[in-house]
């Protein structure tokens, strides 16, 4: 196979290739890069391998490239990295221990292609592409990568432990590329990951999440799960997610297997938005189940209150996982809390005031929170899917609806608490804080429009009715222009 006419395309591999000839030393494209060309995946990343110092190549490219270009040196790695246009171009020499760019052990050992190769994690990213005179374009391929990309099917190019030993998050890696690009594992590298997995425990929580939010990443998610949960990694990992798996039945009543309901979720939110934080809510929208599951004599399998127990485990989970405790994670936790919502309200006579209070609880979340719900409308029976999506159809409708009238997206009562400690003369306090919820509630029922006239009106008669408040002589003296 060449590829010369595809490399010609972008002037970078030229520039790469005459610096290298310059040098004396040959070079080839490798890893991912060379895997995406065939799998006709755009790649931003350019790995290049040289027959000698992957920094002095780079340093010659830069040269070559001219203008202010930078070179990002790692000296004890032996790697050095070029970032010209949209593209990361990545050297190193050829090596004979494991390529691994997490890695911190120095390199010792210089090598040849073969020996490089040898050492990458799976055959379909071990090929190499040449950049030298005599065969620019040439496919190098000693373990058949090619073939597996035909055949979809991650493997590795040595005997998998030795390959995983060399970097156990490797193991992870397989499952991802299976993920992401729907390939399946073949059985002695999945055997393999299997016997290994607890050697995972020397990888870091942030490598181990990066792969994670990968798998999560991918078009159809639940496939990498389902690899994550055989190999029993996903019982290192995330054990709250393995607990939802199973049945249990007492009396002839079942309740479904959450696991598996948890999977379909996220496969219908993936569909609808790939943003990864929407898709942790999935994950997670069940995961207090085990932990409030009951059997009632009379109405069977219950699960009361697993949203906010669920909600409250999010934290924990995060910290665990190296996520971001910041604002993401308080609307996975958000959405956690609220996912019965939308739904509850096919049930009710909808009144204008409880989509009030659910839009301004949901706040900037609502959309992501619709998308969530109605994933989560899952069943065997595909009439009932059908009726229920319906039903649900309705309540967005009207949740649009209210929110547009109401404007109520960001809804904040147009009297502040500054507001009320300067028309009282109050430090900040409970009562200030009392007053601003009654007033927050009799906006969200109805009672009071959010203008600041009628809602200032009926903040003086609560405070004085409820709290004794004296009603100020100047009634609206920094009257506002409604809004
Ligand atoms: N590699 C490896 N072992 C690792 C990490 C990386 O052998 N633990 C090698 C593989 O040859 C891989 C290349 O380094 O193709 C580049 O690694 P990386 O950028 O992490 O992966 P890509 O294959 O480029 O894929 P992606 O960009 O999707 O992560």
């Amino acid at each position: 196979m060449n590829f010369a006419d595809s490399l010609k395309e972008n002037k970078i591999f030229k520039v790469i290739a005459e610096a290298a000839k310059e040098s004396s030393v040959d070079a080839y494209v490798i890893g991912g890069f060379a895997r995406d060309l065939i799998l006709k995946r755009e790649s931003k990343d350019i790995d290049i391998v040289c027959i000698g110092s992957g920094i002095d190549l780079a340093n010659a490219v830069a040269a070559k490239l001219g203008g202010d270009i930078e070179v990002a040196v790692f000296k004890n790695f032996g790697t050095a990295m070029v970032k010209h246009d949209d593209w990361e171009i990545e050297f190193v020499g050829a090596r004979k221990e494991s390529y691994n760019r997490d890695s911190r052990k120095p390199i010792v050992e210089e090598g040849t292609l073969e020996d490089d190769q040898n050492r990458r994690d799976f055959t379909i990213n071990a090929l190499a592409i040449s950049l030298n005179a005599k065969d620019f374009g040439n496919l190098l391929d000693p373990f058949g990568g090619v073939e597996d990309i035909r055949k979809k099917i991650i493997k590795t190019p040595l005997q998998p432990e030795i390959t995983f030993s060399d970097d156990p998050l490797r193991m992870m890696r397989a499952l991802r590329f299976a993920s992401q690009l729907n390939f399946d594992i073949a059985p002695e590298t999945f055997e393999a990951i299997k016997k290994n997995k607890d050697r995972l425990s020397i990888v870091s929580m942030e490598r181990i999440a990066d792969e994670l939010n990968k798998i999560i990443l991918s078009s159809k998610p639940s496939y990498g799960f389902k690899l994550l949960f055989h190999s029993g990694i996903l019982d290192k990992i995330f054990p709250e997610l393995t607990e939802l798996q199973g049945v249990e039945t007492i009396d002839n009543k079942s309740h479904k297997d959450n696991f598996y309901h948890t999977l379909q979720v996220l496969d219908n939110v993936s569909k609808e938005s790939d943003d990864l934080w929407l898709r942790w809510a999935a994950i997670l929208h069940d995961i207090a189940k085990p932990a409030t599951k009951r059997f009632d004599e009379k109405i069977g399998w219950t699960f009361h209150g697993h949203e906010d127990r669920g909600a409250k485990m999010v934290p924990s989970i995060f910290r665990r996982l190296k996520l971001p405790l910041n604002e993401k994670m308080k609307m996975v936790a958000n959405l956690v809390r609220l996912h019965l919502r939308p739904i509850a309200l096919v049930k009710e006579n909808i009144t204008d005031s409880a989509i009030r209070r659910l839009v301004f609880e949901a706040g900037e979340d609502i959309n992501s929170l619709m998308i969530l719900c109605r994933g989560d409308i899952t069943s065997k029976n595909d009439l009932k899917v059908k009726k229920y999506l319906e039903n649900f159809r309705k309540v967005e409708l009207k949740i649009k609806e209210v929110e547009e009238r109401d404007n109520l997206r960001n809804f904040q009562p147009v009297v502040t608490g500054e507001d009320i400690m300067k028309t009282f003369g109050l430090k900040p306090s409970r009562i200030v804080g009392d007053l601003k919820t009654d007033l927050r509630e009799a906006i969200l029922e109805g009672h009071v429009k959010n203008e600041y006239k009628e809602a200032f009106e009926y903040l003086l008669e609560i405070a004085e009715k409820k709290y004794n408040l004296k009603t100020p002589s100047v009634k609206i003296s920094t009257k506002k222009s409604d809004q």
